[in-house]
């Protein structure tokens, strides 16, 4: 058992910090938002994720994990201190690291013995450095290792502790043990390596991910006008196993906190070391084409949109999450509002989110038969359960006319075909079957 203070109670650190608890060591973990310290303490979290408030509760009543608001309480007692605070992109794409340095000069301020502080931000390769000079300067004694984080929202706990690996980069071999040692009842594998290494290692995996999305957004646009269909085309590919399946579903292009942001921070990196990333470059712009592609489709289908009724169905940029943070329905709702239209949001969790970051003309429902009443077309952004289960009957015999654009491809063209609707999806032919006869092309 180790004594563990986690600087931020954001995504990743309130993750980390009740995950660590649950395997049996002390966390303590702070925050200067005294409104989410109370509630965390009460077992009430700011953020959906499936299991976490039980974690959080359980760790909570078995005295393994704090919440608090105080430096001094926190790291008083703490060998290792993560720091797990966010590196948002500025105006130019590069990561602020304001949050990084104030942690760096907490540690300096508070902390009272030597300690060992881990990096879990994703932070810019070279910053791990600049923490311990900072931390350094006050006379501490200090070993930094970078440990950068892989979970997905959604699945955080699983990919805890199932992860496919966990990237321990130091250049202290005493301080690398114990973060091995910390980490060893999650059974996963371990890889060791210089800080820089590590550092690179999660901006190159969520910049190769984020290529894999915008390479088959790319083949299913070709698909569409070739007549072949996507799913088999991604299926086919998959099957080689230098390939994989993983991280080939086409769709509406790819949102949440991380690639976005890690993608054009990437750039920014390559960037300061006289490199331009031609390649990274065209993911990221492929990737703002695809999250309007459908409404540009709409646009030509319709030629004027003014006044017609929109229902978006899913806000999040992905199900299991209700973090609306790069989601395609924040540029696809602005998009649509300067043509005229009225949009009905339907999202089973994410209502509250996206209520502070889309124009208050939006009107928000939870129930998705209201959101698809008497409109003129239906957005599929997010393919939560709630909206892949949903019959098509419900589109054809609710909507004004059932005009469907699935950017999830959620349904198949099977289907599709048995209703009265028309349906555009990704990379598969469009079924125009409004009228009596089925038109496929
Ligand atoms: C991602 C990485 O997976 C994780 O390892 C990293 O640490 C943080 O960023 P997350 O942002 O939670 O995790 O979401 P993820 O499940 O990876 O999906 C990201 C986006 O890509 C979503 O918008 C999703 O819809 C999209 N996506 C994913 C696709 O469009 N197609 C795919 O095949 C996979």
């Amino acid at each position: 058992m180790r004594k563990i203070a986690v600087i931020g109670t954001g995504y990743v650190g309130l993750v980390t910090g009740a995950c660590f608890a649950e395997i049996g060591h002390q966390v303590k973990c702070l925050d200067i938002d005294e409104k989410k310290i109370y509630d965390l303490s009460k077992g009430i979290i700011p953020f959906y994720e499936p299991g976490l408030e039980d974690l959080v509760k359980e760790n909570l009543e078995n005295n393994r994990l704090f919440f608090t608001t105080n430096s001094s309480f926190a790291f008083h007692d703490a060998e290792v201190i993560y720091i797990a605070v966010g590196t948002p992109a500025k105006e130019d794409g590069s990561s602020n690291l304001e949050y990084i340095f104030r942690a760096a000069n907490n540690i300096a301020k508070y902390a009272t013995k030597n300690v060992i502080v881990v990096t879990k931000s994703t932070v810019p390769v070279g910053t791990n450095e600049r923490i311990k000079e900072l931390i350094t300067m006050n006379g501490l004694k200090v070993e930094v290792v970078s440990n950068p984080e892989f979970l997905r929202e959604g699945q955080a706990i699983n990919d805890t502790f199932r992860g496919d690996r966990i990237i321990i980069g130091s250049d202290n071999d005493t301080a690398a043990t114990v973060i091995e040692e910390i980490n060893q009842h999650f059974h996963v594998k371990v890889i060791h390596t210089d800080i820089k290494s590590a550092e690179m290692i999660k901006y190159a995996s969520n910049a190769f991910l984020a290529t894999k999305i915008s390479f088959i957004n790319e083949i299913s646009t070709i698909c569409e006008k070739l007549g072949a269909n996507i799913e088999d085309v991604a299926y086919g590919m998959g099957l080689d196993s230098r390939i994989g399946t993983q991280f080939l579903k086409a769709g509406i292009g790819y949102g949440g906190s991380c690639f976005p942001k890690d993608t054009k921070s990437l750039v920014q990196i390559a960037g300061n070391v006289k490199h331009k990333f031609d390649l990274l470059e065209a993911v990221i712009n492929v990737n703002n084409k695809q999250q309007v592609k459908l409404v540009e489709q709409a646009m030509a289908r319709f030629g004027n949109l003014q006044g017609l009724n929109v229902a978006l169905l899913g806000l999040s940029f992905k199900p299991n999450t209700d973090d609306v943070r790069e989601s395609a329905s924040i540029v696809m709702t602005n998009r649509l509002l300067e043509e005229g239209v009225s949009i009905t949001a339907y999202d089973p969790v994410a209502i509250e989110k996206a209520k502070s970051v889309l124009p208050s003309e939006v009107h928000f429902t939870k129930d998705i038969v209201e959101a698809l009443y008497l409109a003129d077309m239906a957005f599929i952004i997010t393919d939560w359960d709630e909206i892949k289960r949903l019959p098509l009957s419900v589109y054809e015999n609710m909507m004004r006319t059932p005009v469907i654009y699935d950017g999830r491809n959620c349904y198949s063209i099977e289907a599709v075909k048995q209703h009265r609707v028309e349906y555009h999806s990704i990379g598969r032919k469009s079924v125009k079957n409004l009228k009596n006869e089925v038109v496929i092309h």
